[in-house]
């Protein structure tokens, strides 16, 4: 253990917890996401950072877009990246370096800009075309129908312990080729790391995410050796018979787990407690489980896994109403841009006839699209199906805890009964 360092780190996060109190108390509407009652509902956060001029300053130190159109338009524009000027990460200390604090993860090329992102991206994408994602779905079928079933054998469970995250895990681990008897520690390290995703708490928690990705990275290390050798039908055969870099095929794996598995776990427990509020629309979904696509749309508008994400000018940029100057931090708010009334009517509303429930950012858009888009459209399509087919009369029970995370809205737990 480095001392030293666990001093400095230590002293930051006290300082940014301490600062980031004050400014939400002061009404600072960013940092107000993060403490309730606003993490609750965050809908009038939302409104007024939309209302605002745009693109808002925060006193966090960064502009911020919440409109539909300026979101868009920012993750589409080639002239913002997702590195400074000189390479380093957005709002990080150190250049060229990752920040362990704001981002302890190495997130391969979802951290990368042109050509390194378009190399990475291009090595994996033949693995997440819509054609190939289908082949998988009587796996994910079979796999949805066991934890239903297992869960609904105890009338009353959590939804986020018992379906929503062993179902994309037991994806991603079949998809990279991880044996089964690696796949609990794989499923626990994945947990670990994910819960850090947006940026670490405690020193504890960095502490224990740091021990988690050494034993992820052995893990894969010790697959891709593996598959050299002895190939199979899986993404870890196809980069180790491209002959990809040992650190970048481990790195790109670690992004594999981390961006497909809390994100579809919390979009599948968003779904389930939005629709199975009282007047819900559960019973119309169980009507017809064939609506399961509206539901994943409607629910991916209405709660969007991912509630932001960043981008800086290497140039000087007009957006909305200010020039903004280059290595400027810009977020892009995809919650608030799903509940905009510009696009949406009654947006605050879970509506499954909704006519713009497609219209969403959760998946972001431009160069860094979410590249698992339609393996969590699939999963969260059959869960859903799966569930209300099953559990027609599902509701929830007290005890629902939402996570505190700026980046991720979801549940800790979920607690509902047949
Ligand atoms: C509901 C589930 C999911 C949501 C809401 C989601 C959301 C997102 C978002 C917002 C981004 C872009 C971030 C940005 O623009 O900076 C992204 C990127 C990415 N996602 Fe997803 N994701 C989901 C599921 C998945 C799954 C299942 C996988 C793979 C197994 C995956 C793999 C990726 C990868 C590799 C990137 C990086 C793309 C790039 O940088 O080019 N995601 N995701």
């Amino acid at each position: 253990m480095d001392l030293r360092r666990d001093v400095t780190l230590g002293t930051r996060l006290a300082v940014v917890r301490a600062g980031g109190l004050a400014m939400a108390l002061a009404g600072d509407p960013v940092l107000r996401l993060l403490y309730r009652p606003w993490i609750d509902d965050p809908s009038g956060v939302q409104r007024q950072l939309r209302e605002a001029a745009q693109p808002y300053a925060s006193r966090a130190g960064v502009l911020v877009v919440a409109t539909h159109d300026l979101c868009r338009d920012l993750v589409r524009d080639r002239r913002f990246m997702v590195r400074t000027r000189s390479g380093g990460s957005l709002g990080g200390a150190v250049e060229g370096e990752r920040d362990p604090l704001l981002e302890p993860v190495d997130l391969s090329f979802l951290g990368m800009d042109p050509p390194e992102h378009t190399r990475l991206r291009r090595l994996v994408g033949s693995w997440f075309t819509p054609a190939r994602v289908a082949a998988y779905e009587p796996l994910v079928t079979g796999l949805a129908e066991q934890l239903v079933d297992d869960a609904a054998r105890r009338e009353r469970f959590d939804l986020v312990a018992d379906v929503a995250t062993p179902l994309p895990v037991a994806v991603i681990a079949e998809l990279l080729g991880v044996p089964d008897e690696d796949a609990g520690s794989f499923a626990r390290w994945g947990q670990a790391v994910g819960a850090g995703l947006g940026g670490v708490r405690s020193l504890r928690a960095l502490h224990r995410l740091e021990a988690a990705i050494v034993e992820l990275r052995g893990l894969l290390g010790d697959l891709l050796e593996k598959r050299r050798h002895d190939p199979d039908d899986d993404l870890i055969s196809h980069l180790a018979a491209e002959d990809a870099d040992v650190e970048e095929t481990i790195s790109l794996s670690a992004l594999l787990l981390l961006a497909g598995f809390e994100t579809t776990s919390t979009l599948l427990s968003n779904a389930v407690a939005a629709m199975t509020d009282a007047g819900g629309p559960w019973a119309q979904l169980a009507a017809d489980p064939g609506r399961g696509t509206d539901a994943v749309e409607e629910s991916l508008r209405f709660d969007a896994p991912i509630q932001f994400t960043a981008r800086t000018p290497h140039e000087t940029v007009r957006i909305g109403e200010r020039d903004v100057a280059p290595d400027t931090v810009v977020m892009a708010m995809l919650g608030a841009a799903g509940r905009d009334p510009a696009v949406h009517a009654d947006p605050d509303v879970f509506d499954l006839d909704r006519p713009t429930r497609g219209e969403h950012l959760a998946f972001s858009g431009g160069i860094h699209y979410c590249l698992g888009a339609p393996l969590a459209r699939l999963e969260a399509r059959v869960a859903l199906a799966v569930l209300a087919e099953r559990m027609p009369t599902l509701h929830r029970e007290a005890g629902a805890v939402r996570r505190r995370s700026l980046l991720l809205r979801s549940y800790q737990r979920l607690p509902v009964s047949t």
